[in-house]
């Protein structure tokens, strides 16, 4: 049986901006059970950092009102006060950002940095505390991890403070990890390892991930099942094999074609020819009526341009698009 960890329905952020009122989140819904991981991609500015700190309440721009439900095994997190969320990450819920320094003190010891997040919410002693700092540097990776434990972060590569940072959202036991392209700016044999630890991490643990990027063959290799985004709204979700050898979505169609088939495993004939998507993707503050992709589509149809309700096939995928393609990949 699959335990849900996550249910997000409906999720929405409005904010208003001197442009306009736009929502970065609009009307989202997706689910991760216990021990999977969710990929949530699309193109930048599509809202996927946005999604993840609205998951937390934490939007840091004027005027944002969020709506919708966020229910982390069986608890709406949209209805605590925002003390208790706070409470809550870093103990149920780890973030993990694209820059590591955001997750970290300068001017403190490692060791203080990772024993001081187990205290704050286990009531343990120092010494279990410096023993489970330990072991999670182990896990992520960080070589001579007991002679590390002094150091500060600016005594750190790139790559070994983003691994920090990594161990810290493990401290805990989080029931979920949200990672926000934590490894885009890691070399590839960096990233390689720590999502090869990431994936053991899940299947060891139950732990639930949701993994964010703009990197669709990333996607590929890591994830159980995909989100795709666009302008604000999830377009597309189903397993990782589904949306690659099948895509619903004329969007994910595109997105597809445009990236070299050798990263997206046999979902395209090797060699075959990249096509990126024509366009630009719309201003939120000005977006198209209906499908927001259709003004980029090739099989747009009159219809595109009507609001549309979001299609869910029995096998829980899910899609907006009116007109979806036959499922084939060229
Ligand atoms: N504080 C803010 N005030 C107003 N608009 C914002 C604010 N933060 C983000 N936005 C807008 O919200 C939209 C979504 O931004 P978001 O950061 O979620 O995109 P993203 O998908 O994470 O992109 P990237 O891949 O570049 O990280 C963008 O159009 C961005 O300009
Ligand atoms: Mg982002």
């Amino acid at each position: 049986m699959t335990s849900r960890v996550l249910e997000v329905a409906g999720l929405t952020a409005v904010l208003k901006t001197a442009e306009g009122e736009m929502r970065p989140v609009n009307d989202v819904s997706f689910h991760v059970d216990r021990g999977e991981i969710l990929g949530l991609v699309g193109e930048s500015g599509c809202g996927k950092s946005m999604t993840a700190l609205s998951l937390i309440g934490q939007i840091d721009a004027p005027l944002a009102s969020l709506s919708g439900r966020v229910v982390l095994n069986g608890q709406d997190l949209m209805l605590l006060s925002s003390h208790a969320r706070r409470k809550l990450c870093g103990d149920r819920l780890a973030m993990v950002f694209q820059d590591p320094m955001s997750s970290l003190n300068p001017v403190l010891t490692i060791q203080t940095q990772l024993v001081e997040t187990v205290l704050a919410h286990r009531h343990v002693s120092r010494a279990r505390a410096k023993a489970r700092a330990l072991e999670v540097l182990q896990t992520v990776g960080i070589a001579d991890a007991k002679k590390r434990l002094d150091a500060y972060p600016h005594e750190f590569s790139g790559g070994m403070r983003q691994r920090v940072a990594i161990a810290i959202a493990l401290l805990n036991q989080p029931e979920l990890i949200v990672c926000d392209e934590p490894t885009t700016a890691l070399d590839v044999s960096i990233q390689g390892q720590i999502l090869a630890e990431m994936q053991r991490l899940c299947s060891e643990t139950g732990t639930a991930l949701i993994w964010i990027t703009h990197d669709l063959s990333l996607v590929a290799g890591l994830a159980d099942r995909v989100a795709v985004m666009y302008a604000g709204q999830i377009v597309e979700t189903g397993t990782t094999l589904e949306v690659l050898e099948a895509p619903r979505h004329r969007y994910t169609e595109g997105l597809i074609a445009s990236t070299p088939a050798k990263f997206l495993g046999a979902s395209r004939s090797r060699g075959a020819r990249l096509q990126p998507i024509a366009g630009a993707p719309p201003s939120l503050a000005r977006l198209p009526s209906g499908c927001p992709f259709h003004p980029r589509c090739a099989h747009a149809v009159a219809r595109c341009q009507q609001p549309l309700e979001e299609t869910r096939e029995a096998s829980g995928r899910t899609f907006r698009c009116i007109n979806p393609g036959p499922g084939a990949n060229p």
